[in-house]
């Protein structure tokens, strides 16, 4: 299989205008072979779908509500993600299970919501360092997967996964492409054993200009989900030229 290179950019929450629309400009003339996309805050979601419009750098939203409409108070559909041309969503981030609570069926319902929409979910998983040092890695891989993986064949053939150890994320220590490896090749046997061997797993947690070659080196690992770097356009096209 072909699984081409794809490095997304979370901006997480920051950014205002007036920066957003430097590191827009600067990424705009991108032209590299592997797929490069942002994922911003929804009230910038119509900024990035102007800017980079016409370019080679798609766009994304960094949530989703797993409801069509209604009375959602603070909740942003996928169809309004459609409607801002939005390609990706990130589902199930750490910092969303963490801080809002969000269970293995609730990013199963949204992942579901946002392939519904014609969006491409970005599937977070990954383990705390208590999990991974009490040997549960895999236990806990399984279990953020399952209900992704029990969505099918035809739903799971449209999703991008990421894997992010939690321990990794924002810390300035990634995850060594030999650890990062053994965790993605684990992942790609359930793919595999879901019929779904092509679908892209990225590597987020600490990833710079310094780390993403050697981690991209590894089979399984296509690509990255950048947090802290993708703020700054140099350091990320680098990335994305790794
Ligand atoms: O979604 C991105 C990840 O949480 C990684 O963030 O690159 O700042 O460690 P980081």
């Amino acid at each position: 299989f072909i699984r081409k290179r794809l490095v997304i950019g979370n901006w997480k929450m920051h950014g205002t205008s007036v920066q957003n629309a430097a590191l827009l400009s600067s990424l705009g003339d991108y032209a590299g072979s592997a797929e490069l996309a942002v994922c911003v805050p929804f009230p910038y979601l119509a900024q990035a779908s102007q800017s980079l419009e016409g370019s080679a750098i798609s766009w994304g939203a960094q949530d989703v509500s797993a409801h069509a409409q209604g009375a959602y108070t603070g909740e942003v559909s996928a169809a309004m993600l459609a409607d801002f041309a939005c390609r990706w969503v990130l589902v199930g981030h750490s910092e969303r299970r963490a801080y809002h609570g969000e269970t293995d069926a609730l990013v199963a319902d949204k992942t579901q919501a946002a392939i519904g929409a014609g969006l491409t979910p970005v599937v977070c998983i990954g383990e705390t360092l208590a999990e991974r040092e009490a040997g549960r890695l895999q236990e806990v891989m399984l279990r953020q997967l399952d209900q992704v993986l029990a969505l099918g064949g035809d739903a799971l053939s449209r999703i991008v996964l990421a894997y992010e150890p939690v321990w990794a994320i924002g810390t300035g220590q990634s995850a060594t492409p030999e650890l990062a490896q053994e965790a993605h090749a684990f992942i790609r046997a359930q793919l595999e054993r879901a019929g779904q061997p092509q679908v892209r797993v990225l590597y987020g947690g600490s990833v710079n200009a310094a780390n993403a070659a050697s981690l991209f080196e590894m089979p399984d690992i296509d690509g990255a989900l950048v947090g802290g770097a993708s703020l700054q356009a140099q350091e990320f096209l680098r990335i994305a030229a790794s």
